[in-house]
């Protein structure tokens, strides 16, 4: 008895929802016979798949009636992400079948700016000559449309919602709906169904990049873009001091765990220019991007300043890239987003 016959009686053993065999669709390995005993592993999505029982029973049953088998062994294993999904592809999400590179900025922590990093390097992108669009995964606090000064509401067409022109972005928000100011409580399975709904019914076009604003923390929403977009890559926002790192450290795992590739940390709010004087004054203490840089890796793609104007810009509603691109710190955001590009390329 040899590894083809295990093969063979294997093929009769089918996916009860695919109707094909384990064998054929890889979900079957490590194949070994010693003497009259086989061993084998199962690769299920989970160890906790509601499949396991019986198909480990379908399994030892088809191989155990091989002349000369005396026993079966069938371990357990996960299928790795790429390999789940080459087994189980799921359908495109219709509204970003023509977006090339998807970039989520988050942070642990609640206001550090994310929305005004996230707002200006999508400009900063967009001045680049390149094609973006910019969807604010906030689904508890949309604070997009206040920072780009849209009051109107989304048009559809052809059962698609089409997003906002404004500034050369194209912009979805569920702040920019009709009950955006209705206070709504979004539970796990609802929040994952936005998301998805984001992606898949609104007609974000041709786009070059599309940028994602992710609400504060590691909940639901930022799996749910996690799951929705396996490719999609990470920029980390984080302010200085210490306090803020150790969150951020807690998203970077998350990210870890759900395989986004992080491009970059970005630390805001670093430094104060006064008037007065041009020596900057670190008022949230120093280095805590550096800090994580060496810590982890990911590469510190710059340092933003505490800018007045960068502050009023998001309230104004016209963003420091429109108002003034050519001050210092429009300038960093210009830096930022062409070492992005560069990596991402
Ligand atoms: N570098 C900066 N200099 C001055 N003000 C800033 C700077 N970065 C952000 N702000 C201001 O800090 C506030 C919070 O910023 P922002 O809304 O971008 O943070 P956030 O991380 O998106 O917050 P949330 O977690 O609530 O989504 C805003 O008023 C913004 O204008
Ligand atoms: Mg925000």
């Amino acid at each position: 008895m040899d590894e083809k016959q295990i093969i063979e009686s294997l093929q009769f053993v089918l996916h009860p929802k695919l109707k094909k065999s384990l064998i054929d669709i890889g979900m079957i390995k490590n194949i070994s016979v010693k003497g009259g005993a086989v061993t084998l592993d199962l690769a299920l999505k989970s160890e906790r798949s509601p499949l396991r029982k019986v198909l480990v029973a379908q399994i030892e049953k088809a191989v155990g009636a091989l002349p000369g088998v005396s026993s079966v062994q069938v371990g357990i294993i996960t299928l790795s992400r790429e390999e789940f999904e080459k087994i189980f592809p799921r359908a495109p999400l219709k509204g970003i079948e023509n977006v090339t590179h998807f970039l989520a900025v988050a942070s642990g922590k609640g206001g550090v700016g994310k929305t005004t990093v996230a707002v200006n390097l999508a400009l900063a992108l967009a001045q680049h000559g390149l094609k973006v669009g910019l969807m604010d995964a906030d689904i508890y606090g949309p604070s997009v449309p206040l920072m780009l000064g849209i009051t109107e509401t989304l048009a559809q067409k052809d059962n698609m919602i089409i997003p906002k022109e404004k500034y050369g972005l194209r912009i979805m928000s569920l702040g920019m709906t009709a009950s955006s100011n209705e206070a709504f409580i979004w539970r796990g399975p609802l929040v994952s169904k936005m998301i998805h709904q984001l992606f898949d019914q609104v007609n974000w076009g041709e786009l070059d990049y599309l940028v994602i604003d992710l609400p504060p923390g590691t909940g639901d929403p930022s799996i749910a873009v996690a799951n929705a977009i396996p490719h999609c890559s990470i920029l980390m926002v984080t302010t200085p001091q210490e306090v803020a790192l150790a969150d951020v450290r807690r998203a970077i795992e998350l990210f870890h765990k759900t395989g986004q590739t992080i491009v970059g940390l970005v630390e805001n709010m670093s430094y104060f220019i006064c008037s007065h004087s041009e020596q900057p004054i670190e008022i949230f203490g120093h280095g805590g991007g550096e800090k994580l840089q060496e810590e982890t890796g990911i590469p510190l793609l710059g340092t933003l300043p505490i800018d007045l104007e960068l502050q009023q810009g998001g309230d104004s509603g016209v963003p420091l890239l429109v108002s003034l691109p050519d001050s210092a710190t429009s300038n960093i955001f210009r830096t930022i987003a062409k070492k992005i590009a560069d990596q991402m390329h």
